[in-house]
């Protein structure tokens, strides 16, 4: 029986230090999703776009290595996942730039966060493109080449990035159209929104987040931060003894988004029952604790092991190359680039070198094959044939045979022909390459 696997990418951007709210919503749903049957996960650590928005180069490397370790910690099984971080897959930005080549301008001109950059510009009376860098005008190309390198199905994001997920879908149509030959090189790929994740509310009951200094770490600062931040939780005035309003307190809402529904049930009814809030927010540490408390040891060794993070960041790139570096071929054929042979990111993945056949289908559509020796050099290109099934047979039937009873005609030329057909004709001084090379595919 075959069964469809979904691919399912999401970036994520390394900038701060993840806080309970990013974990609730974001890294323990996709966690759990990555362990589904059916779905190949791939996450990566998006440190090209984090760029965009940080020039201090120790920032950016710290928050890369705190992210990975908090995906680790956090249970993310980088065995049956793919992940990894995008500077390490160069054919990432090599695809944005054949991308951005294909991308109407006025289509990254109404990108919202460009947008808000020249509202913002306006509101002050300066420049409308003030401070906007070509990082930040062209982000969601670079976006859309991080999903269609892997030619991933579904892609989980917050609802502010639905907007870039119909941009990579707008310009990986555009791609197909202009270089697909009648067939679609790139998946559209599809957003997916989670509409039952656990929006945490911050210490103030406004939703958690950065900018609003509402805030509780997820593992920094140990047990005690936690203790510190929960105490700041706000709650009514009621005292010890008298019901409390468990629905309309930002504490319950914590302490469910940590509980089975039974648990969460018997919790609320000790609230209503007159529970002190000082006791209730000791309960509700006791509860994260006993989920994070774990992980955050296991976050403490890795961070303390930089040297195990990018082993397994650097196993992960391996992953994503094995499908990038002969993607990217493909694509470059068909934008009509050719990489050679040989060349540093070929010899990266293959350990060794070796001689090499590549079929293609030429502008007329006909079935065509180079050949390429191991040091890259291509030693010769096929006549063109219309059934690529031919093509195969007659150029395995000219391995199989003994070349060097072979003779010139008047150019230098030698005919390799097989069964009455021509595959290819080669060069006199190439034809001991030629034979070599055949033999080795
Ligand atoms: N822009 C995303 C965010 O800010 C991060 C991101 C970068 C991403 N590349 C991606 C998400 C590719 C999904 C797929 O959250």
């Amino acid at each position: 029986m075959s069964t469809a696997v979904t691919r399912v990418l999401t970036g994520i951007t390394t900038s701060g230090t993840p806080h309970l709210g990013n974990y609730a919503g974001a890294i323990r749903p996709a966690i759990e999703a990555s362990a589904r049957s059916g779905v190949d996960a791939f996450f990566f650590l998006a440190d090209f776009h984090a760029l965009i928005k940080c020039a201090d180069p120790v920032v950016v490397a710290r928050s890369r290595m705190e992210i990975a370790a908090t995906w680790l910690a956090a249970g993310l099984d980088p065995d049956r996942v793919t992940f990894y971080r995008q500077s390490d897959v160069p054919e990432i930005p090599e695809l944005c730039w054949m991308l951005t080549c294909v991308t109407p301008k006025g289509l990254m001109n109404r990108a919202h966060a460009y947008k808000a950059s020249v509202d913002a510009n306006e509101a002050r009376g300066t420049e409308p493109d003030d401070g906007v860098t070509m990082g930040l005008f062209s982000y969601p190309v670079l976006m859309a080449a991080d999903i269609l390198m892997f030619n991933a199905h579904k892609v989980p994001v917050g609802r502010d990035q639905i907007q870039h997920l119909e941009m990579a879908r707008d310009i990986a149509q555009r791609f197909n159209y202009l270089y697909g030959r009648g067939r679609d090189l790139f998946v559209l790929p599809e957003v997916q929104i989670d509409e039952d994740v656990a929006t945490l509310p911050g210490l103030d009951g406004r939703k958690m987040s950065k900018s609003y200094h509402n805030t509780i770490p997820l593992f920094e600062g140990g047990p005690k931060a936690l203790k510190a931040a929960v105490a700041q939780i706000v709650t009514d005035s009621r005292l010890p003894g008298e019901p409390k309003d468990a629905e309309g307190s930002p504490l319950y809402t914590l302490y469910r988004a940590f509980s089975t529904h039974a648990e969460s049930l018997a919790f609320k009814a000790e609230l209503e029952a007159g529970l002190g809030w000082g006791e209730a927010k000791q309960a509700l540490c006791d509860r994260i604790e006993s989920q994070i408390g774990p992980m955050r040891a296991r976050y403490a060794d890795l961070m303390a092991h930089p040297g195990r993070i990018e082993e397994i960041l650097q196993a992960g790139a391996r992953k994503a190359r094995h499908i990038a570096v002969p993607f990217m071929e493909r694509l470059r054929e068909a934008v009509g680039v050719r990489q050679p042979a040989a060349g540093p990111a070929a010899k990266k993945v293959e350990k060794s070198a070796r001689a090499r056949l590549a079929s293609f289908r030429d502008e007329t559509g006909a079935f065509r094959q180079r050949l390429f020796a191991a040091d890259g050099r291509e030693l010769l290109l096929s006549e063109p044939f219309a059934d690529p099934k031919r093509l195969h047979q007659v150029s395995r039937l000219v391995a199989q045979m003994d070349l060097t009873a072979l003779q010139p005609d008047a150019h230098g030329l030698v005919r390799l022909a097989a069964e009455g057909q021509c595959w290819a004709s080669c060069r006199l001084e190439d034809l001991e390459q030629v034979g070599l090379a055949l033999a080795e595919i």
